[in-house]
């Protein structure tokens, strides 16, 4: 690189040729970075030129800024056509690099929600959990003593059909699916410590053909309590708690005269639903009584020390009535659009 000591033409020229050199000699938007500050930076020979300008009498000044600006103007340009072309060169790599399939599938990854009716068995796990209430959980195929011999349903007792039961081959095994979650209520007994107060949520089976209003396969929540002293009383209160937890402040309860095997008395369990759509109405809940005292001599208690009370109720069904669900195909679909109505909880 040619040392100057005045700005001649000449010399503008041959530092201006210097600088073009390097900028030519780059094959890449990198390397012309790396000559940058070489061509026109501090060091460069068209910098050095300029800072001779301070030294030139008032009259030279002019001719010389001439020179040295149009020197520059001349090599920002090289530098930018420079750039521009390497740019585009990158850039085109670039587009066959990473070309796009546009036909193939996207990845989406749409954000789930937990089943209503799971939400609304913990929602309703958590009432008595509040209460020091344990839960309990039995298996679905169930013997067929516990589902209903120890519930103390005679062999040819006509309950025993009336709930269309799902045998499991083969039938020597006495194995069913269980048709409630009672079955539970005597586990619990034979498994646990006196006083028993247990919440045994879960899956049960019917013969019953899936339609708007059935399902063969759906969740039931049975409660059982075994204490002494407990009376009709205690379910009554026990009842009235969770239903103006589930149905708010105003809900009451109503209780029927009916009959099941394993509780006596039996009642049938209605609710005054507030918020119904349409309007406050009474709605058949559930079923409930005094644990009769033949199931609690199939666990072993003497039921003149021990008395208890049970309940227990469908959940589709409670769902169905409480949200407003009018069809249970929307329920057992696994549709995430029903499901994000009740909302994202995790
Ligand atoms: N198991 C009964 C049913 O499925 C409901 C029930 C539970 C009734 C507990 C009384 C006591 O219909």
């Amino acid at each position: 690189m040619s040392e100057n000591t005045e700005i001649t033409k000449a010399a503008v020229d041959a530092v201006v040729s210097d600088a073009l050199k390097l900028i030519q000699g780059a094959t890449d938007l990198a390397s012309l970075k790396a000559v940058r500050s070489q061509a026109v930076g501090e060091n460069s020979g068209i910098t050095k030129l300029s800072s001779l300008m301070g030294k030139l009498p008032g009259d030279k000044k002019g001719e010389a800024g001439k020179l040295i600006t149009a020197a520059r103007t001349q090599l920002n340009e090289a530098f930018s056509a420079a750039e521009t072309v390497f740019y585009q060169a990158e850039q085109n790599q670039k587009l066959l690099e990473e070309s796009v399939d546009v036909t193939a599938a996207p990845m989406t990854q749409v954000l789930g929600a937990r089943h209503p009716l799971s939400l609304l068995q913990d929602e309703i796990a958590d009432v008595f959990i509040g209460m020091g209430w344990e839960i309990a959980e039995g298996p679905e195929v169930e013997s067929e003593w516990f589902n209903f011999d120890a519930l103390n349903f005679d062999a040819d007792h006509p309950a025993r059909a009336m709930q269309d039961t799902f045998f499991v081959e083969p039938v020597e095994a006495h194995l069913v699916l269980r048709t409630h979650t009672s079955p539970v209520q005597v586990r619990s007994l034979l498994e646990r410590e006196l006083p028993v107060y247990v919440l045994c949520p879960g899956r049960v089976f019917r013969t019953d053909e899936l339609d708007a209003t059935h399902t063969p396969v759906f969740h039931q929540v049975e409660g059982l309590a075994v204490d002494k002293g407990l009376t009709m009383a205690d379910l009554k209160g026990t009842l009235e708690h969770f239903a103006r937890i589930m149905f708010g402040p105003d809900a009451k309860i109503r209780l029927r005269p009916s009959f099941f095997p394993f509780t006596e008395p039996s009642a049938e369990l209605d609710v005054w639903h507030p918020g119904a759509k349409g309007g406050a109405r009474w709605v058949e809940w559930g079923g409930c009584g005094m644990v009769n005292p033949n199931v609690l001599l199939a666990a072993g208690i003497d039921p003149e020390v021990y008395s208890g009370f049970a309940f227990g109720m469908g959940i589709e069904r409670t769902l169905m009535f409480r949200n407003d669900v009018k069809d249970m195909h929307d329920m057992v679909e696994a549709d995430v659009r029903f499901s994000k109505q009740f909302g994202v909880v995790l």
